[in-house]
């Protein structure tokens, strides 16, 4: 989650130069140290330096640019090494080269990925990619700020000292990595219908029948471990669902045991966090509502 940006003079993982053809506009973004990005529709062309690179590639990319002195988002993303660029899907439609480049931004809107993705580079209105610290630091969770913004919401305070998360309950900890990954109150406010809701892994793990606010066995990092790159094996995340399924051979059986599967002994998540397409976004996320999920059925909203 560290390389949650990467400055354009840092080389990005997994790609140098691409190109993405749009009707008559071909695209060219460079990152090979020189980041930058060209639209052409020959004989004209517009060349800029990318001002930051946002993602790591975990999921995508996206450019954000200076033009003319204003803020704008590249119209194509790096969606993956297989698929390479493909068009944002939020992109102006491009009756003109400059259109074609893409959608022009406040700066309010370009402060705001930074408040998720690197918040620590935001002085007041200032952004500064050199001096400040860059990207999800480890300051954004055990900084001081950390404790203010993730307690203030929770109507607690602890002592100044240096914050460990550790501490907090699975209920502040939702709310705590909530902060980036949209709470469960913020999802609940959008009164969310149909798969929209899965970006918002503390709301749909809240909804879910697992949860249990004061059960360590279900936070956040029960799962996780925000000092690594996530786990991508399915079986890696049975031992947590045995933590409270395993009936009486249950690790931690003496807090409370849940019922086990009639079905299946492991690969848990495969049946039970399934995985949804947002449209919209190159995304697709495990539904935290983790659940017996029968086809056919509408899905949960
Ligand atoms: C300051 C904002 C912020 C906070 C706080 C935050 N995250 Fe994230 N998280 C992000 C962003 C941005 C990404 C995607 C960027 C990337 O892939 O590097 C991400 C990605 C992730 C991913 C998936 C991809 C990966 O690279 O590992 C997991 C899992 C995750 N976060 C878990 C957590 C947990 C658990 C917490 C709470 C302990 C948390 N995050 C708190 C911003 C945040
Ligand atoms: C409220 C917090 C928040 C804001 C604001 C935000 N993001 Fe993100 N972004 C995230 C999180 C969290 C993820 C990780 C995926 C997920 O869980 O939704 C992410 C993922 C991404 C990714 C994919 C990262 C990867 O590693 O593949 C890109 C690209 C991205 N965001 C671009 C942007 C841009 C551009 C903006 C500004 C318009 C922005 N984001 C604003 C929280 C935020
Ligand atoms: C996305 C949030 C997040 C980020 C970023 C993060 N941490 Fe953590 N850290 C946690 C959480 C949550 C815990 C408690 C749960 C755990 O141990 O995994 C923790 C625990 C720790 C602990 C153990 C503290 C104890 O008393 O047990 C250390 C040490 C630590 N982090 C160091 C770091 C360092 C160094 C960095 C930067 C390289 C960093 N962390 C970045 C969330 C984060
Ligand atoms: C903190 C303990 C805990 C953890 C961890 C946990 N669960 Fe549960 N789960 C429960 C409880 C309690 C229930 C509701 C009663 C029951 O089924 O025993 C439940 C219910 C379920 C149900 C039935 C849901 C429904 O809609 O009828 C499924 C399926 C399930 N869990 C699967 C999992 C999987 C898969 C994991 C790991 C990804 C997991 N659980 C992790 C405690 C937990
Ligand atoms: C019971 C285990 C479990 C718990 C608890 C859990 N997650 Fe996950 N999470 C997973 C699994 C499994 C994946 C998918 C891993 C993969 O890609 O193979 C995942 C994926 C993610 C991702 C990547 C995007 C997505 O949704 O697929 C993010 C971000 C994330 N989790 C954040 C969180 C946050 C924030 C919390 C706390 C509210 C949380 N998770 C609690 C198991 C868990
Ligand atoms: C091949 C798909 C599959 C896998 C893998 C799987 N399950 Fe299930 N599970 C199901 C189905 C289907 C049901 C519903 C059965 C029924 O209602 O008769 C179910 C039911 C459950 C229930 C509800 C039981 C009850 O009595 O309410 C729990 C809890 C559960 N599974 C947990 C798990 C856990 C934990 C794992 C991993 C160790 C797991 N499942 C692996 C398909 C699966």
């Amino acid at each position: 989650m560290g390389r949650s940006m990467i400055r354009p003079q840092e080389p990005a993982p997994g790609h140098r130069q691409l190109s993405f053809k749009r009707d008559s506009y071909t695209y060219t973004v460079r990152l090979d140290g020189h980041a930058s990005v060209t639209v052409e529709d020959a004989p004209d062309k517009i060349t800029e330096p990318i001002f930051v690179v946002v993602g790591a590639g975990e999921f995508f990319q996206s450019y954000l640019i200076r033009h003319n002195g204003a803020a704008y988002r590249v119209a194509v993303d790096y969606l993956s090494k297989e698929h390479g660029l493909g068009l944002d899907a939020e992109a102006d439609p491009a009756p003109s080269l400059e259109k074609a480049l893409g959608r022009r931004h406040s700066e309010k809107y370009v402060r705001e990925c930074f408040g998720c993705h690197s918040p620590a580079s935001v002085a007041g209105e200032e952004i500064d990619l050199v001096h400040r610290p860059f990207g999800n630091t480890c300051e954004v969770c055990h900084g001081p700020g950390a404790q203010h913004v993730a307690l203030e919401r929770a109507g607690k305070r602890l002592e100044p000292a240096i914050f460990n998360p550790g501490h907090l309950s699975a209920k502040e900890e939702s709310d705590f990595c909530g902060q980036c990954h949209t709470t469960a109150d913020a999802m609940r406010e959008q009164k969310p219908q149909g798969v929209q809701s899965v970006i918002s892994e503390p709301y749909r793990l809240e909804t879910s029948r697992c949860w249990n606010p004061g059960d360590p066995r279900i936070r956040c990092t029960a799962c996780h471990d925000p000092h690594q790159p996530i786990v991508r094996k399915p079986a890696a995340y049975d031992r947590y669902c045995l933590k409270c399924h395993a009936g009486s051979k249950g690790q931690d059986v003496a807090v409370k045991s849940a019922n086990v599967c009639p079905v299946k002994t492991s690969g848990c998540i495969t049946c039970h966090m399934p995985q949804v397409a947002v449209p919209d976004t190159p995304i697709v996320y495990f539904d935290h509502r983790i659940r017996v999920a029968t086809v056919g059925t509408a899905f949960p909203n």
